[in-house]
């Protein structure tokens, strides 16, 4: 299907049934995972907004959420390094099951902050769920307990991703061409 938005200068890499076919599938086994346990899901703010607003509705399971916020790349296609805190959590995640979900892992930093920092809240788990993983970009070894794709090392927008904060509202995955 053609995207309607945007056409000129995107092309699509996963189309929205994609998208939603495989959130289903994270969704089951995350529901199967986590029965019994004390579910609270880390939204990291802003890029896996949608993402986990989809998902969230495929658990089955009582479950609390929670928001982060992280910048780590002002307006440009390229990680600064510098990690900028946006928002905090504002509930314990002390004894808790904590499911972070994200949407991109590219060079593996800013997740490995994210655990780095939830972990000192000692939590009883931490797992980790992401829509994308870039596998080519990886700087250092993380563990994607859910991962929805793994992609190439391309810049892509769309489904709660921006470039310089525009994309986000797409319903699908592109790459700017
Ligand atoms: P990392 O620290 O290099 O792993 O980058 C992770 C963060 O950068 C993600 O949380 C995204 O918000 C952002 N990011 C990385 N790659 C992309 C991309 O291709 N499109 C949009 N945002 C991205
Ligand atoms: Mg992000």
């Amino acid at each position: 299907m053609k995207p309607k938005e945007y056409k000129e200068n995107l092309k699509v890499l996963l189309s929205e049934e994609m998208l939603q076919r495989r959130i289903q599938e994270l969704g089951a086994k995350i529901t199967q995972d986590y029965k019994g346990k004390k579910l609270v899901i880390v939204c990291i703010l802003k890029g896996a907004f949608m993402f986990c607003a989809d998902l969230i509705r495929h658990i089955y399971l009582p479950l609390s959420c929670d928001f982060f916020g992280v910048a780590s790349y002002g307006d440009s296609t390229k990680s600064s390094g510098i990690l900028q805190t946006t928002l905090d959590v504002s509930s314990s995640l002390e004894g808790k099951d904590v499911l972070i979900v994200e949407d991109v892992v590219d060079t593996g930093l800013t997740i490995e902050h994210l655990q780095r920092y939830f972990s000192s809240k000692n939590p009883k788990s931490i797992k980790l769920c992401s829509l994308l993983l870039k596998p080519k970009s990886l700087k250092q070894k993380i563990q994607v307990d859910y991962c929805g794709f793994e992609i190439g090392d391309e810049f892509v927008v769309g489904y709660g991703m921006d470039a310089a904060q525009h994309y986000r509202n797409l319903k699908y995955l592109a790459v700017l061409t």
